[in-house]
């Protein structure tokens, strides 16, 4: 059983709490310790008349118990007044519920202008005016909790409701949004659909019903969705009579009903209707990110269709036989890699390297001191199971390389690559796709120098033509791109490629000749011989390990990409990156004709104090710890809700130096998704750790353990001891120090 969930000090307005739900809400916030604004015009359930007992009579009601409520009359479209009785009596308002309701019940046709506005004012407007008036004071005090009352009539829509479920529907629009607007300010809106007996049941359910559905059976949710300890945001819910269910959307997988160069039919929407509306493999999309994401699959699997260069791979090879199930799982025979220092620097100019920039020389010079392999020299060795006899031996894809396209790449290293060595990769087909006009194969590739593993790789391909067999269109094990946040690029870094780009790249093993040969190029519909994706791939990353990685292989962890556009070799590759924590987005166009070429790409690195280097001393002046608290501050950024969740607590940290406090830092695990900042806590902390600068580094990099600093008198702790408790899980697994 959970702690008890206490509402003390809290203002809660209850709008319509003069009966029904709102009554019970009302009651059980006075009951917890909140104050109450028993909002309720007092009308008739038409929504005529007004009077002032309704309100009364809960306010009395929750007094003689014991509890603080103060009365409004004012109708929901009076918005700031309702609010402003809750500033008058108790100061503040922290939680506001939008009930207030009224019914105009009418078939259709009968509805009146005055039956519809009246339920839009009451229902969606009076809700808005309402929640928009305790805005800003719950956006100033980081905390607000609002629910909006949705029903069942508006999600599935019911006889009688057309005004009614109109509104409805629109309060879980607003809700949905008001998630999203108030997130960063711990402010959450979530829906209820609630089912109770009330005056505006009574009419249509039998009495049996109305006394057995209690409002006090719906209380309880919205009273855990308003606590501080509740991290749910947007969600829609489903109440009644003791139970209760949550909401989400579900998407059928659908269908593309358009070709390339040809015109989009009703027919052909009219040929895929079963498909369009067929829920098998359905995805259940969250977000409006997420929900439009598959739009840029359509178009580039669309936009594929044309580089077939054999018309007949439009034709779906459903009739070839080709059954994925037989494949997938299936291992490729390992390859053997075998290179010396030749190999890393030949990819390295492959990849547009150049004695040009003083930088660069650690990779295209063997006798440099500092002679390394690149990250992404880590597609070389594994993309031999493309080819010798790796692939090709999955019939049915056999190696017609005009009808390959390489879709997406995601390499992650674990370990800075040799220079020389031995390798062997073992592939798997992970899974195989079906994506209409092709099959994409999801191959996944573990490299090893001896029993060590490398470097993991997972390759995309798009098999032109090979789709149409009836699979599924998406696979919980792909890696997926993850687009760009929504401003300027923090950082834009461009090269020109040369125009023998590609006969350089392909040495380092990749033999397709749609990079070379201009008829074979022009047999897959190609000007002239494109670049190699991996080879754009290449440029892309190492203008981030250049940018933000100081050229440090050992800071690189993982990167993806999505190949969209072709390149030719002489155009400029201009990547744009975007920094969020230690992931850089990033962008890659061709400078001349602005188009994108590589998309919803990505690097990982790793934080700079994973490794600190030789060339960035932590601070030499100021506080060591600074960098650390700056580091846990870009980390909780990243992870935050998931720790304010698992440690809710505040902890304020007293840095001294020379016995002196020399900085104050705070850690907010409990409001919002977490913040981290230099001063006293805001409020009041947790717990409060002193230390010294020195000390507080030799617990952080692991030389003490805090407990063994607490009983050796370097670290005093104020406040809730058990919560130090909870440091390790900051301090290490989050900053990973
Ligand atoms: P109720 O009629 O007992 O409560 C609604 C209250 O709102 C009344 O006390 C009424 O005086 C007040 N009110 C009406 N217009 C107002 C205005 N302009 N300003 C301030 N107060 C106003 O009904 P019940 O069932 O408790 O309904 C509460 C909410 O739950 C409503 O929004 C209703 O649409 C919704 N709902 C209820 C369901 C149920 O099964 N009871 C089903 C689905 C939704």
């Amino acid at each position: 059983m959970s702690a008890g969930l206490s509402f003390d000090g809290r203002v809660v307005l209850v709008t319509g709490a003069g009966g029904g739900l709102g009554r019970a809400y009302a009651l059980a916030f006075a009951e917890r310790g909140a104050s109450v604004v028993v909002n309720d015009l007092g009308g008739d359930s038409k929504g005529h008349g007004k009077s002032s007992s309704a309100a009364d009579k809960v306010v009395e009601e929750i007094r003689a118990k014991g509890g603080k409520a103060v009365a409004n009359y004012d109708s929901v479209e009076a918005g700031e007044k309702l609010v402003q009785s809750a500033l008058e009596a108790f100061g503040r308002i922290d939680i506001v519920i939008n009930n207030a309701g009224i019914l105009r019940d009418r078939s259709f046709a009968r509805i009146s202008d005055e039956d519809w506005d009246i339920i839009h004012r009451v229902h969606l407007k009076g809700s808005f005016l309402v929640t928009r008036a305790a805005w800003n004071h719950m956006k100033n005090q980081k905390f607000g909790r609002i629910i909006m009352t949705s029903s069942a009539a508006g999600i599935y829509g019911n006889f009688g409701q057309a005004n009614y479920s109109a509104a409805k529907l629109g309060l879980l629009g607003l809700s949905n949004t008001l998630a999203i607007e108030g997130r960063k300010y711990n402010i959450h809106s979530n829906t209820i659909a609630p089912t109770a007996g009330s005056r505006l049941t009574q009419a249509i359910m039998p009495q049996d019903l109305v006394d057995a559905f209690k409002p006090e059976y719906v209380a309880p949710l919205v009273l855990w969705l308003c606590h501080e300890r509740c991290q749910e945001n947007g969600g829609l819910f489903e109440v009644g009579a003791g139970w209760i269910g949550k909401l989400r959307w579900e998407r059928s997988l659908g269908s593309i009903v358009r070709e390339k160069n040809h015109p989009m039919t009703p027919e052909a929407v009219q040929d895929k209707w079963e498909k369009i509306c067929d829920f098998d493999n359905a995805s259940k999309p969250r977000t409006i990110q997420e929900s439009v994401s598959i739009l840029n699959d359509v178009l580039s699997q669309i936009e594929s269709e044309e580089v077939s260069m054999n018309p007949t791979s439009y034709t779906r090879s459903a009739s070839s036989g080709f059954d994925p199930s037989k494949y997938v799982g299936q291992k490729l025979p390992t390859v053997v890699y075998n290179y010396t220092h030749l190999q890393p620097i030949l990819y390295a100019l492959g990849v547009g390297m150049t004695t040009k920039d003083p930088d660069h020389l650690k990779f295209v010079f063997e006798g440099s001191e500092a002679f390394c392999c690149l990250p992404t020299f880590g597609v070389i060795p594994a993309q031999a199971s493309l080819w010798d006899g790796g692939l090709s031996s999955v019939a049915g894809l056999n190696s017609d390389f005009t009808k390959l396209l390489h879709g997406e790449q995601y390499l992650e290293l674990y370990k800075p690559l040799p220079t020389s060595g031995l390798l062997t990769s073992e592939s798997t087909i992970a899974d195989i796709l079906d994506k209409g006009s092709g099959a994409l194969i999801l191959l996944d590739v573990h490299t090893y120098c001896g029993k060590d593993l490398l470097c993991y790789n997972q390759f995309s391909l798009f098999i032109v033509g090979a789709g149409g067999f009836g699979g599924k269109r998406t696979s919980e094990k792909a890696k997926v791109t993850v687009n760009p946040p929504n401003r300027t690029p923090d950082a834009v870094l461009s090269d020109v490629t040369t125009v023998d780009q590609a006969a350089l790249y392909r040495l380092s093993g990749d033999w397709n000749p749609l990079h070379i040969d201009p008829g074979f190029a022009a047999l897959g519909g190609f000007q002239k011989p494109i670049l190699h994706g991996l080879c754009s791939f290449g440029f892309a990353a190492r203008h981030v390990l250049k940018h933000f990685a100081n050229n440090d292989v050992t800071r690189f962890k993982a990167i993806k990409v999505r190949f969209v556009k072709p390149v030719f070799p002489g155009q400029t590759l201009q990547t744009e990156m975007w920094k969020e924590g230690n992931r850089i987005h990033i962008q890659t166009k061709v400078k001349e004709t602005g188009e994108v070429a590589i998309a919803g790409a990505y690097v990982d690195l790793t934080s700079i104090l994973d490794k600190p280097s030789a060339k960035d001393p932590i601070k030499a002046s100021g506080l060591q710890s600074d960098l650390v608290f700056e580091e846990i501050g870009r980390r909780i950024k990243e992870v935050g809700n998931q720790l304010v969740k698992k440690v809710n607590a505040i902890f304020q940290w007293d840095i001294t130096k020379g016995g002196e406090t020399a900085a104050q830092w705070t850690i907010d695990l409990k409001n919002g998704s977490g913040e981290v900042y230099q001063g006293p806590a805001q409020g009041s902390a947790d717990t409060t750790f002193t230390l010294s600068d020195q000390d507080f580094m030799e617990v952080v990099l692991g030389k003490i353990n805090p407990q063994k600093a607490f009983f050796s008198g370097k670290l005093k702790v104020k406040g809730n001891i058990m919560l130090s408790q909870k440091l390790e899980m900051i301090l290490k697994d989050y900053a990973k120090l």
